[in-house]
């Protein structure tokens, strides 16, 4: 691999780097070589080392990013990342050169409103330039072939250098393996912290999982760490089976091996339905399904897949009745000061992320790893830069 070139022989110069470009939607990404310009007041330019793929990528690759006004492309996807502060721009007192962190795809400033309440992890700083594609002024630090090219949610990790925000990175472990903790950026967090936070699973509860990918799994983790004692765990993908029992499923139910709708079949096996049912795929359909398989009595549901599409429908008598309906957005997790602290459980053995990581291929094979999740053979693939 080329090492980044400098243009002058000053530490806060442009770097030239490799990156996967999406230069319009629906197109595989295209390794170029891009410019990163140097961090400006509270930024940090970062040297990623290791990235997971998200399906959030995908979907803003071939479905999000389709329907915004303007379409933020061309962009750098990528925002499940690891790496190492390699400048910091003026201001930024958190973190200096060397630090290991992680970008994170919420901030927290720690000042404003939502971040005061204790009820939502919802930062607003930056947030809706960020959603944009951008950095907190407006433009981002990335060019390519004379073009700005937009950051993907303010982050970009399918680079070898990117600039983000400094409330959207926290520094972590110094000895934190950075091919690992990077799913701690997204799906990993995402999946246990809805459990853990947003359902709040209890002890000896019955739980179902609706898709297991990343997100799905570690929400199965989660389950477990709550000592839910039934943990039933669906999918469409009768190979998903067995990866789930290692995050400690007690059960699989494939909805194709059935005639009768999945949330019948759950409720058949749950005695009326069960505590706690956790929406991993991004489907209203199975959103509906998620809800339809609580128990009257308190069950509750939590939405975690990401979707943009469709509407969904729900039967008002069901939530009238006493189930609850959650939404969770990154688990729920305070980021900055959650994030160090999900390291730590890892590196302590207390979260399992080896286990996630049935792939590793470097940045010029970034569309692999698309067809590895679409194809449903993969769980997590990380790319190392
Ligand atoms: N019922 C059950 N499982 C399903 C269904 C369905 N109708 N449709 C798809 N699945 C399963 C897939 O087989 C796959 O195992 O959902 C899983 C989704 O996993 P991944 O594609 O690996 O996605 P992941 O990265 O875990 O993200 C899940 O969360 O953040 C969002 O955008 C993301 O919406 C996506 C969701
Ligand atoms: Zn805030
Ligand atoms: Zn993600």
């Amino acid at each position: 691999q080329d090492s980044p070139r400098r243009s002058t022989g000053q530490s806060l110069s442009v770097i030239k780097c490799k990156a996967a470009v999406a230069w319009e939607p629906g197109k595989p990404l295209s390794i170029e070589e891009v410019e990163v310009a140097p961090p400006k007041a509270h930024e940090v330019r970062i040297k990623i080392v290791a990235s997971g793929v998200c399906h959030t990528d995908w979907t803003f690759l071939h479905e999000v990013g389709k329907t915004m006004n303007p379409q933020p492309f061309p962009v750098i996807l990528g925002h499940e990342g690891a790496g190492v502060v390699e400048s910091v721009g003026p201001g930024v007192t958190k973190m200096s050169k060397g630090d290991k962190v992680i970008p994170l795809v919420v901030p927290q400033c720690g000042q404003c409103e939502r971040c005061l309440n204790p009820k939502t992890n919802l930062c607003t700083k930056n947030w809706k330039k960020t959603q944009q594609c951008l950095l907190a002024d407006g433009t981002s630090r990335i060019t390519c072939k004379n073009q700005q090219i937009y950051q993907f949610i303010g982050i970009s990790t399918f680079s070898e250098y990117t600039v983000v925000p400094e409330d959207n990175v926290t520094k972590i472990h110094p000895d934190a393996p950075l091919d690992r903790v990077c799913l701690l950026g997204c799906g990993v967090s995402t999946g246990y912290g809805a459990a853990v936070n947003t359902g709040k699973v209890e002890s000896g509860s019955t739980c179902a999982v609706f898709g297991l990918g990343a997100v799905g799994l570690a929400a199965v983790m989660g389950c477990k760490a709550a000592g839910a004692s039934r943990i039933i765990a669906v999918d469409i993908n009768p190979d998903k089976s067995k990866i789930a029992k290692t995050f400690g499923a007690t059960e699989f139910v494939n909805p194709k091996d059935h005639s009768k709708p999945i949330q019948e079949v759950l409720r058949e096996l749950t005695n009326g339905g069960v505590d706690f049912s956790l929406e991993c795929v991004g489907n209203v359909g199975v959103m509906r399904a998620a809800v339809e398989a609580c128990s009257p009595a308190g069950g509750v549901c939590v939405m975690v897949g990401w979707t943009q599409m469709g509407e969904l429908t729900l039967v008002a008598e069901d939530i009238l009745l006493g189930k609850s309906l959650k939404g969770s957005y990154f688990g729920g997790w305070k980021s900055v000061e959650a994030v160090p602290k999900l390291v730590q459980d890892y590196m302590s053995g207390k979260l399992l992320l080896d286990e996630f990581v049935t792939h590793r291929l470097t940045l010029d094979q970034v569309n692999q790893a698309f067809d590895l999740m679409i194809t449903g053979k993969s769980i997590r693939t990380v790319i190392k830069m």
